[in-house]
């Protein structure tokens, strides 16, 4: 049966370190070969997109596979034909979808009506492709997930749901501060629970990183939030990560960072993040992903 990834709990915990496991043996250049040769990716993108276009471009052409980019103005999406239609055109050519949306429910009916895999790069609610990458840093920053300690400051938004439920699903500790109105879907805690534990929330920031290893933001204002940006940006004093904040703990951000936002120059500029690594691993975790999905078509 087609596999559809449109948040990071459409993989077991099981699956999930196959898929990791799989993302590191490729990284180290352990698998030969052309694991997609021939075969064609899809990308829809409703939003713009440097790490996700890029990484996933690339994976299928060292993956021996081709990649079209769809950008907003390229396919007729939303009014001009409905998400279905698109779904079972682009299932007869492409051998799996990866697509960037604003609605949720618009990957669903992707997936729905899709007869290839389709993979989520980003929707309003989750982002399950930045936490696959997120996991495959931490686990090789600090060699598992036992015992390290991450704390969320931010937005209870798209990266930090997905997030929640990988960290669950890993056993990995976390601790979420948001402001009052911000936090976390009530749906995601749920579901985290089911799969293992719910993060700790808080709406203190220096609470949460005080037995931190790690602390990872995002911005403030989501793609689609413009409206939103000053009653954002007010809801958001003091969530900055700031070197006093972040001490000599560990840096992670999904990118793209709003410097002078949720975080300083001077502490993205600094030894202690790990944005680069995370960015890379955009590209290993992904190239695990397509060839487990592409085993399983
Ligand atoms: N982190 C991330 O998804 O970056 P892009 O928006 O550049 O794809
Ligand atoms: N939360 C951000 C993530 C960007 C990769 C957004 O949705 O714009």
């Amino acid at each position: 049966m087609t596999r559809n990834v449109l948040d990071i709990d459409d993989l077991t915990s099981e699956e999930l370190t196959t898929v990791l496991d799989r993302a590191a043996t490729i990284k180290a250049g352990e698998e030969a070969g052309n694991p997609l040769e021939d075969e064609t990716l899809a990308m829809i993108f409703e939003k713009p997109s440097t790490r996700t276009r890029v990484s996933f471009e690339t994976g299928m052409t060292q993956l021996g596979g081709h990649a079209i980019f769809l950008g907003p103005d390229d396919i007729h999406l939303g009014d001009s034909e409905p998400v279905k239609d698109t779904a079972r055109a682009v299932s007869r050519y492409a051998d799996a979808i990866m697509a960037r949306l604003f609605d949720h429910a618009d990957a669903e009916e992707l997936a729905e009506y899709a007869t290839v895999p389709v993979i989520n790069g980003l929707t309003d609610d989750a982002h399950p492709c930045q936490t696959l990458a997120d996991l495959l840093t931490i686990r090789q920053e600090f060699g598992g997930f036992d015992t390290v300690r991450v704390a969320w400051v931010g937005d209870g938004n798209n990266v930090a749901q997905s997030l929640v439920l990988g960290a669950a699903m890993v056993g990995l500790d976390l601790t979420v501060a948001t402001p009052e109105g911000y936090e976390i879907d009530e749906e995601v805690l749920d579901r985290a629970a089911e799969l293992g534990t719910a993060p700790e929330t808080t709406h203190d920031p220096e609470a949460a990183v005080e037995d931190a290893d790690v602390v990872y933001t995002d911005v403030f204002v989501s793609m689609g939030q413009e409206d939103e940006r000053e009653e954002k940006l007010a809801a958001f004093e003091g969530f900055q990560v700031t070197t006093e904040l972040l001490g000599d703990r560990t840096l992670m951000h999904c990118l793209p960072a709003h410097r002078g936002e949720e975080v300083t120059d001077e502490v993205i500029e600094s030894e202690n993040a790990i944005v680069w690594e995370q960015a890379e691993n955009r590209l290993h975790a992904q190239n695990g992903l397509l060839v487990w999905l592409a085993e399983r078509a």
